[in-house]
């Protein structure tokens, strides 16, 4: 009995002297004293050992170690939960949170979509073609016969097991896959990538961009190209631009010209970036040839029409004063992240 009360004694020191620092230590208060095979049941157990005159005083002793382990779990409870609560409360909601990293567009299809918008509002729907192309739709369609000298004029990818089968070198493969379908009026505009076998460098890449437009109905005249391409101008590069046609030469076109507009940073002064020409070629142009018209099945005496292609990367250099092409393909998000819009 002696023994028993003894260790009671230590057991209800050890009771008083806790404080639970959290949930886990005062679970493991809880299984330690009052569990199912916990301090207070065991204690409580010995009465069967203590001399029956004696048993009144020990239950009493024992009730009360009961309640004060009781007791202190409660209210230790109480205050671990109070700490809980109280720990949400103190979160600072004006401290800023996990930054959430949301991708941007690319610079050159930021530019392509500004390009197609345009037309758009002018009705021109978008038509895509393939990157992978014949020789037809590349070429001999579009008025550059087997031997055609101005086949040179753009340095081709051919697949070497299959010279018929090339990376296309512009949009206007997409005129042709149109047009062959016969359903006219055809007002388009294409916009894609488009591969040529050139050095690499500040200037020019193996790859790059272009949108084609096409225009083909009865009486559709030089006249409606112009003015398609001035209202282009002006939409994206601004009421000030001068724009200038020169006569050119292409294949598929007749006749041919191509667009300049008056540099914008130097504003026709002359500048490194226009040559100290004052003036930037953005395109080419013309009323498309009888031969590509017949080519698709397209009678020329009923019908003409005009088409244009332009390049995307050299606009968006210039309206981001970029200075080298390649930095559009490197993948560098150091750099792509600094562009933003759809
Ligand atoms: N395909 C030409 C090129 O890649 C651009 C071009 C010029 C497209 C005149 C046309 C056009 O549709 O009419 O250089």
């Amino acid at each position: 009995m002696e023994e028993i009360l003894s260790q009671v004694k230590a057991y209800s020191e050890e009771i008083t002297s806790f404080t639970a620092s959290d949930a886990d230590s005062l679970e493991q208060f809880r299984i330690r004293f009052l569990g199912v095979k916990g301090i207070v049941k065991a204690m409580m157990g010995e009465m069967k050992n203590v001399p029956v005159d004696q048993k009144k005083e020990f239950g009493q002793t024992m009730n009360g170690f009961k309640q004060l382990a009781e007791e202190k779990f409660a209210t230790e409870k109480e205050r671990i939960d109070l700490m809980g609560a109280g720990a949400a409360e103190q979160i600072d909601f004006t401290l800023p949170g996990t930054p959430l990293p949301t991708g941007s567009r690319h610079p050159v299809t930021l530019m392509r979509n500004r390009i197609v918008e345009i037309f758009q509002r002018l009705s021109f729907t978008v038509a895509e073609g393939p990157e992978i192309e014949d020789d037809w739709h590349n070429f001999t369609a579009l008025n550059l016969d087997e031997n055609h000298p101005a086949r040179d004029m753009q340095d081709t990818f051919y697949l070497s097991t299959d010279p018929a089968i090339l990376l296309r070198t512009h949009t206007s493969n997409v005129q042709i896959r149109e047009m062959e379908k016969q359903q006219l009026p055809i007002r388009i505009i294409c916009p894609g990538r488009v591969y040529r076998n050139e050095t690499i460098s500040a200037r020019s890449h193996c790859f790059f961009h272009q949108v084609e437009g096409l225009y083909i109905d009865e009486n559709v005249s030089f006249a409606d190209l112009k003015q398609t391409l001035y209202f282009f101008v002006r939409e994206m590069f601004g009421e000030d631009v001068k724009v200038r046609f020169r006569p050119s030469y292409f294949p598929f076109t007749e006749p041919s010209a191509e667009m300049d507009i008056s540099c914008m940073l130097c504003k026709g002064d002359g500048c490194a970036v226009c040559k100290r020409t004052g003036w930037l070629e953005i395109l080419g142009c013309g009323m498309v040839h009888p031969n590509v018209l017949k080519n698709c099945g397209i009678d020329p005496e009923k019908y003409t029409g005009f088409a244009f292609g332009m390049g995307v990367e050299r606009p968006a250099l210039l309206k981001y004063g970029i200075t080298d092409i390649r930095l559009f393909s490197e993948n560098d998000v150091r750099f792509l992240e600094q562009f933003s819009g759809i």
